[in-house]
């Protein structure tokens, strides 16, 4: 293109469109569907970006997420004297992620062997990791042991492997237990985990501990949901947990701790099924604090014996923090008139589409008028809907769109599905760009695999 200022250039053809004007469009809190062009992110242009680590690339923001923490763990700490967070490895487990929360001074909370090693590759000790899951392996089990690490049992099965694993390594270890409750009609009960409390299964896993005695019982988990939109049913839980503590202390002499209070606090994001904005729905963590303080307050124990409270607050964190930068790859028209756009990022890398809203915005001002939109991804499956609806202007073939919140759970649960996975990058609060995963290539790909001989 000329940059010469004398030449005029020839005006950009813009299609007509006609679109139909709906009473009522605007939403009930009065705030119109429009949306600001953004062309960077903490102050680092996306085209920068993309020039320097490609697209589709995905974001973190350093200073949301220690913002985050730091205000999650302040509304805590006022309210409880003994407070850690441990942050939960699945959501996002890269390393750079889990150092930023680390140097927040997080613990580690994994589900798994394969996180256990990847905190302590970082440098966590293992009592400072809780080690929860309903698959720990023997060996798994008797390296936590040896490192004391806060290990919440999830069923009798596993009961029955710890006593043996602490019986060869002739230990006493403390562990927790994963209490099963309902935590009140607004969260949805998930069945598979843990100890069910009401029906006396709890109850029953502790006099076999006690009666095993390989054990010690030093602390209750619990992890009611994810996404929970309703504080109140973490003050359910909370008010649960303290009433079976101070029976284990009443009826058995069992002094606790730790009370774990597991994760499931929502971001700002919107579930697909909400009708209002994430920033309009999703609670404080002054109202989680608060709901799980108050339920704890039933707790019956002298001040210096104060359990301390944990917390594995995953998606709260990390989910504002993360966004995804995509490119127009096509545009095109559905048979029964919808306009459709292909993006160069699918369900591939945003596995949480299938049950989030996310926003895109694109960082151009666009040309033309609002119309639905089905943005698709670049995989050949009629599966990759990336948004059944969104209003988009028109967004021509090579322009940039920001997808968010995607930072909790997209990195980890990505697949290398017809595509390579693409790289990630990291902004600190002074505005350094780090790329703190590189993008896959076919190497990376094929390397564990080989060709039997017959067929070489
Ligand atoms: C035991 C446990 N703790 C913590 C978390 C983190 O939950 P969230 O990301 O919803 O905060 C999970 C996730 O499901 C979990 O299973």
């Amino acid at each position: 293109m000329s940059r010469n200022p004398n030449v005029t250039l020839k005006p950009i053809y813009e299609r007509p469109s006609i679109s139909q004007h709906r009473a009522g469009f605007m939403n009930k809190m009065s705030a119109s569907s429009a949306y600001q062009p953004t062309d960077s992110i903490d102050g680092v242009l996306v085209e920068d970006l993309v020039e320097a680590h490609g697209s589709p690339l995905f974001v973190y923001s350093q200073r949301t997420l220690e913002d985050r923490y730091q205000e999650l763990s302040g509304h805590l700490a006022r309210r409880w004297p003994r407070v850690q967070l441990a942050w939960s490895y699945k959501t996002c487990y890269l390393d750079a992620v889990c150092k930023a929360f680390h140097a927040q001074g997080a613990w580690a909370e994994v589900v798994s062997g394969m996180e256990f090693q990847k905190a302590r590759r970082n440098g966590i000790p293992a009592r400072n990791i809780v080690f929860n899951g309903p698959r720990k392996t023997k060996e798994e089990l008797a390296e936590a042991f040896e490192g004391e690490a806060i290990v919440n049992i999830d069923h009798f099965d596993e009961l029955a492997l710890a006593e043996k694993v602490a019986g060869e390594l002739g230990i006493r270890p403390k562990v927790g237990i994963r209490l099963n409750l309902a935590a009140g009609s607004s969260v949805q009960r998930w069945g598979r985990f843990g100890f069910a409390l009401e029906t006396g299964q709890a109850w029953d896993a502790v006099r076999r501990m006690i009666g095993g005695g390989k054990l010690q019982l030093a602390g209750l988990h619990c992890h009611i949901g994810t996404f929970v939109l309703d504080p109140a049913g973490y003050g359910v839980a909370a008010g649960k947990i303290a009433e079976f503590a101070n029976r284990l202390r009443r009826e058995l002499g069992i002094k606790l701790d730790y009370l774990d209070m597991g994760g499931g606090f929502a971001s700002k994001a919107r579930l697909r099924s909400q009708y209002l904005p994430g920033e309009q729905v999703s609670p404080s963590f002054a109202q989680y604090a608060e709901a799980i303080t108050d339920g704890l307050s039933a707790l019956a124990v002298p001040h210096d014996e104060t359990p301390l409270l944990i917390l594995e607050t995953g998606r709260a964190l990390v989910d504002d923090a993360g966004t995804l930068i995509s490119t127009v790859f096509a545009n095109k028209r559905l048979p029964d008139g919808r306009r459709a756009m292909v993006l160069d990022a699918g369900v591939n890398v945003l596995f949480t589409s299938f049950w989030y809203r996310h926003d895109i915005t694109p960082c151009s001002e666009p040309r033309g008028v609002p119309e639905p939109t089905v943005v698709y991804g670049p995989l050949c499956m009629n599966i990759d809907v990336v948004c059944e609806n969104i209003m988009l202007p028109p967004l021509e073939v090579g322009s940039r769109v920001l997808i968010g919140p995607v930072g909790a759970y997209n990195v980890t649960q990505s697949m290398q599905f017809i595509q390579l996975r693409p790289a990630v990058a990291m902004i600190s609060p002074a505005g350094e760009v780090a790329e703190i995963r590189r993008i896959e290539t076919l190497d990376d790909l094929v390397m564990g695999e080989s060709v039997p001989s017959w067929l070489s």
